[in-house]
């Protein structure tokens, strides 16, 4: 018989936490896209389709008769495809039975492992770097782990966190280093100098698990090659699990198809939770990206470009785009852009706006003149230490509002008690092509608000 405290326990848990604490900051913003018909440069879904190759193996899996259940960590014919071609990348030979667990997208494999590996309410921490994607936060909290971060800081020009303060940040408690190299908000890549400091560190502590998020790890600009993977580093394959996202890969983020790539020992501890939840992934997308693999990198897609070669111009277009444009029209809107290194996004540095952002969206959550009958937008209700309404959100609110542009607050990419938590960034969507990001800034310029 279950004991009364653990009954206890089970009636107090509720999930997700940012329905019953608060608004995610997607609803809020979804709400006012659709209320002030905005253009989005806030969420990572690309403007883009994935290649009409794709699609077409796609097609002729389902009719092959990839319709049914199959084995529950990947179709063989995908696990030896990714055990190729990752096999290359970590330069080690991948068992793709016992290394490699295709998931639902990689938001799905940071859950199955984060549950897998936490053991609930002990304190074990799970040190991440901030501003983060916000999913980290609320797969912790499910796991029952300990959140912790460490700052990333602007500083000289580029995205930088401090080694020492990481280092004391570690501790017999922590239990996962989870890394996201290329970095989602920042567009930061963590170079073979930053890499190698973080294994150092990381080897003093041998217990803790390290889960590298390296979904955009091919896409990175300015000619470097895709980012280097912590797992090819040194030892640390043998406590590294490698996520990787098909949907950012094939620009196809609704297929929700991901691989995650660990020794057998860490991998069984997320296979539980896999099999508890989702069991078996999409059959024919498995066989599609499979099949398309050595195309996107080989194949020439558009003007002799590769698919791959192709999707990093156009992201790297739109960076520059919006960094000229935005240095264009500082006198009027004083914003900083930041150069993003890869990616999905860069940030705007947006500290000297707080004097043109109009006094009703930094002094209160009630922003919108509503008109008769109309309700107020669900709202992310939150403050600063100081009790002011966060100038970011105060910012992207204007925006919406006003410009009918989405953009996306970097604060809410902090936990939101975090002590470093800071407000005088925007995070912009590079991902939407050119076209898009052009009648999105005639907007931000002021030029006009419907299209
Ligand atoms: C850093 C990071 N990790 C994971 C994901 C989720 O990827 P997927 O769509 O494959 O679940 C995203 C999506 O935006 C992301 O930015």
């Amino acid at each position: 018989m279950e004991s009364q405290d653990n009954q206890e326990t089970k009636v107090q848990r509720k999930y997700p936490h940012r329905i019953d604490d608060n608004v995610a900051i997607w609803t809020e913003f979804r709400e006012l896209g659709d209320r002030y018909s905005c253009l989005s440069l806030g969420e990572g879904a690309p403007g883009g389709n994935p290649p009409d190759f794709l699609k077409d193996f796609m097609i002729k899996a389902i009719d092959e008769g990839y319709n049914q259940y199959q084995r529950i960590f990947g179709i063989p014919e995908f696990v030896n495809k990714i055990a190729d071609v990752y096999g290359e990348k970590l330069k080690r030979q991948i068992n793709p039975m016992t290394e490699i667990m295709v998931t639902a997208g990689a938001n799905s494999a940071l859950n199955s492992y984060i549950i897998g590996l936490i053991n609930p309410r002990e304190g074990e921490e799970v040190l991440v770097f901030e501003p983060c994607f916000p999913q980290y936060q609320d797969h912790i909290q499910m796991a029952e782990g300990v959140y912790k971060a460490v700052p990333l800081e602007w500083k000289e020009n580029r995205w930088t966190f401090d080694p020492e303060v990481l280092r004391k940040s570690l501790n017999d408690k922590t239990k996962i280093f989870l890394l996201n190299n290329a970095h989602n908000p920042t567009g930061k890549l963590f170079n073979r100098e930053d890499l190698q400091i973080l294994t150092d560190i990381l080897n003093e502590f041998p217990h803790v698990i390290v889960i590298s998020d390296d979904v955009y790890e091919f896409l990175t600009f300015d000619d470097q090659q895709s980012s280097i993977l912590f797992a090819s580093i040194g030892n640390n394959f043998e406590k590294t699990v490698s996520i990787f996202s098909g949907g950012k890969l094939f620009q196809a983020t609704g297929w929700k198809v991901g691989w995650s790539i660990a020794p057998n020992e860490i991998l069984s501890k997320a296979a539980i939770i896999q099999c508890c939840t989702t069991y078996c992934i999409n059959a024919p997308a498995q066989i599609a990206m499979s099949r398309s693999f050595d195309l996107i990198e080989t194949m020439p897609y558009t003007e002799g470009r590769t698919f791959v070669q192709n999707m990093k111009k156009e992201f790297q277009d739109v960076r520059d785009f919006f960094i000229s444009q935005f240095n264009s029209i500082s006198q009027e809107l004083p914003v900083v852009p930041l150069p993003s290194e890869s990616g999905y996004f860069l940030m705007i540095d947006i500290t000297n706006c707080k004097k043109i952002i109009p006094e009703r969206y930094l002094k209160s959550h009630d922003f919108e003149e509503l008109k008769e009958g109309q309700s107020a937008v669900s709202r992310n209700i939150v403050y600063m230490p100081d009790g002011s309404v966060p100038l970011d959100l105060a910012f992207c609110r204007w925006m919406a509002v006003e410009k009918g542009v989405i953009m996306m607050p970097a604060s809410l990419f902090y936990h939101k008690e975090s002590p470093i938590r800071d407000d005088k960034y925007v995070r912009i969507g590079i991902c939407k092509g050119l076209d898009h990001s052009r009648k999105a800034f005639d907007r931000i310029k002021g030029k006009q608000k419907m299209d």
